[in-house]
């Protein structure tokens, strides 16, 4: 539908987590006339359920250069280096500049220095916190407290329907679908010569995640329709200890931070073996992606559904001050950490790929930046090390935000596009989504369970495609008006069919990509990156 009412800005950021509050506070210190669009409201992302922290070189002997190493051998040879290297050495100060924000992390009583812990990968302490295990949470208040009281323009409930472009192929804004919000209601556009990609993740592409719901791949499928090149798919990261409460939990699930392993706390197997003695000479502190793999190997050798995380042995004091938001969790699932171990299973957690860019946050489309974890800047390669995505975001989006005020530019006229973007799916299928890509392209795969995935994806694509051209509704297709779920659905579709592309042809295992049929890493082949873009508009 045409835009019923438009509004004018220098930079459109899309995304209110830390990268896209960063990106805007950044853009109108500069002088530059920003708005803020997000899908619900300014603090419903993922970067409010951060828990274990943000990774900085802060600490005394620390260097970046030692956070640098860890994040490299995390990423299993796939990391870009110059971008480790700016996110390493920004990011300290990048992390001070967030205190001057408002932020407040939690301090030593006496020395009043940051307190840092571990976590997995990290051969140091290196993860600053706030509010014990309530890092996100702390962010997004200073944040978005600081975005309300900066002169520029916030949009909630606002959902992007896609890029605007000129004649000449440059980014020339966003149309948005916006509800409940007075002046700016119904279908409308920021016009923009610069927009900021800052939507987060895609973990609602399986049954169980960590991720809120509203975390569905929006800006990567709106960069694929926009012809945007999008990379490593594939390395969907699944955290190793989330709060396990049934093998049938689907939805948003309880995190249980790598901070507590890195705090002392041990995994235990269902006979109170710690089995991760002797995989790594980290044991529960290796790399993310060896501990959920432990974790699995451990529960097949004993038909188990999960496994357990031991930290009685902390006591109720520490539980309560250094951890009162897992506690709380998990208490409220009738489960006390204090006495009893906890009950953890890997759960989708991070998507270490995304929109491709370049070290200023510039994607293949003119005027189009991405930020967060919707970005594939190379920091993360296969596998992210953890706390390095709150880092990143922030790194990122200040250099974004350079970027676009050394650049000013003026958008030609959008170009209206007639092409529909494709079938619309009813909301419904949202769960046959996540139901398909748990079974086949979850935490274990094989080109036997990702061809299975490939085909059902196909099979609900098709058919909402051709019931689309049949102009008749189907148990698949949203032939009601189009909402922000039907939206959501499309918008997973479309990227569940690119990760399973991307997991089939990547026939190795590397990082968080765990392929059964192909346990090796494979350096002479694989040592690259699958890189996917589409005609513009193609669905
Ligand atoms: C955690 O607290 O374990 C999550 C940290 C992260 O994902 O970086």
């Amino acid at each position: 539908p045409a835009p019923g009412w438009t509004v004018d800005a220098d930079v459109v950021v899309v995304g209110s987590g830390v990268a896209g509050l960063t990106a805007a506070l950044r853009c109108t210190a500069a002088g530059l006339r920003t708005v803020v669009v997000t899908k619900a409201r300014l603090d419903d992302g993922s970067t409010r359920w951060a828990q274990g922290g943000i990774a900085a070189a802060l600490g005394e002997g620390d260097t970046p250069e030692q956070h640098l190493d860890d994040t490299l051998v995390a990423g299993a040879g796939l990391c870009d280096e110059e971008a480790v290297r700016a996110l390493v050495t920004e990011g300290p100060d990048a992390v001070r500049r967030l205190i001057d924000t408002g932020a407040l992390f939690d301090t030593d009583p006496e020395s009043g220095a940051i307190q840092l812990t571990r976590e997995g990968g990290h051969h140091r302490r290196r993860i600053a916190h706030a509010g014990g295990d309530a890092t996100g949470a702390e962010i997004s208040r200073a944040l978005v407290e600081a975005v309300r009281s900066a002169s520029l323009r916030t949009i909630e409930n606002a959902l992007v329907l896609d890029l605007l472009m000129d004649p000449d192929g440059r980014t020339a804004g966003v149309t948005l679908h916006v509800m409940g919000e007075g002046q700016h209601d119904g279908v409308g556009a920021v016009r923009a010569p610069a927009v900021v990609l800052a939507t987060g993740g895609m973990g609602q592409v399986f049954s169980a995640t960590t991720n809120p719901s509203v975390s569905t791949g929006d800006g990567v499928a709106l960069a694929l329709r926009a012809g945007a090149e999008v990379s490593d798919l594939e390395f969907v990261q699944f955290h190793p200890t989330v709060l396990f409460l049934g093998s049938d939990a689907e939805g948003q699930q309880p995190l249980v931070s790598e901070a507590v392993r890195g705090e002392g706390a041990h995994l235990v197997d269902a006979d109170g073996v710690r089995f991760m003695l002797g995989q790594h000479e980290l044991a529960e502190l290796a790399p993310r992606d060896i501990v959920a793999k432990g974790i699995m190997r451990r529960m097949r050798e004993q038909g188990a559904e999960h496994m357990y995380l031991d930290a009685r042995h902390f006591g109720a004091q520490m539980w309560e001050s250094r951890f009162p938001t897992i506690l709380a969790a998990c208490r409220s699932h009738g489960i006390d950490p204090v006495t009893e171990p906890v009950p953890v299973a890997p759960a989708a957690h991070y998507a270490s790929g995304g929109v491709r860019t370049d070290l200023r946050g510039r994607t293949t489309v003119p005027g189009l930046y991405a930020c967060g974890e919707v970005a594939c800047t190379g920091v993360h390669g296969a596998n992210r090390l953890a706390s390095n995505s709150l880092l990143e975001g922030l790194v990122f989006a200040e250099r974004i935000a350079e970027d676009i005020a050394a650049h000013p530019a003026t958008p030609g006229p959008a170009v209206e596009s007639e092409e529909a973007p494709g079938p619309l799916l009813d909301p419904a299928t949202r769960i046959k989504i996540q139901r398909i890509m748990t079974a086949g392209a979850g935490v274990l795969r094989s080109a036997d369970s990702l061809d299975h995935a490939a085909e059902a994806l196909e099979v609900l694509y098709r058919s909402a495609a051709a019931e689309a051209e049949a102009g008749n509704g189907s148990d698949d297709v949203k032939d009601a008006e189009p909402g922000v779920d039907a939206w959501e659905a499309t918008n997973l579709l479309l990227v569940s069919r690119v990760l399973v592309a991307a997991a089939r042809a990547r026939e190795e295992t590397r990082g968080c990509h765990w392929r059964e049929d192909r346990p090796d890493r494979d350096d002479d082949t694989w040592r690259r990156h699958l890189v996917v873009r589409l005609t513009p508009g193609r669905t």
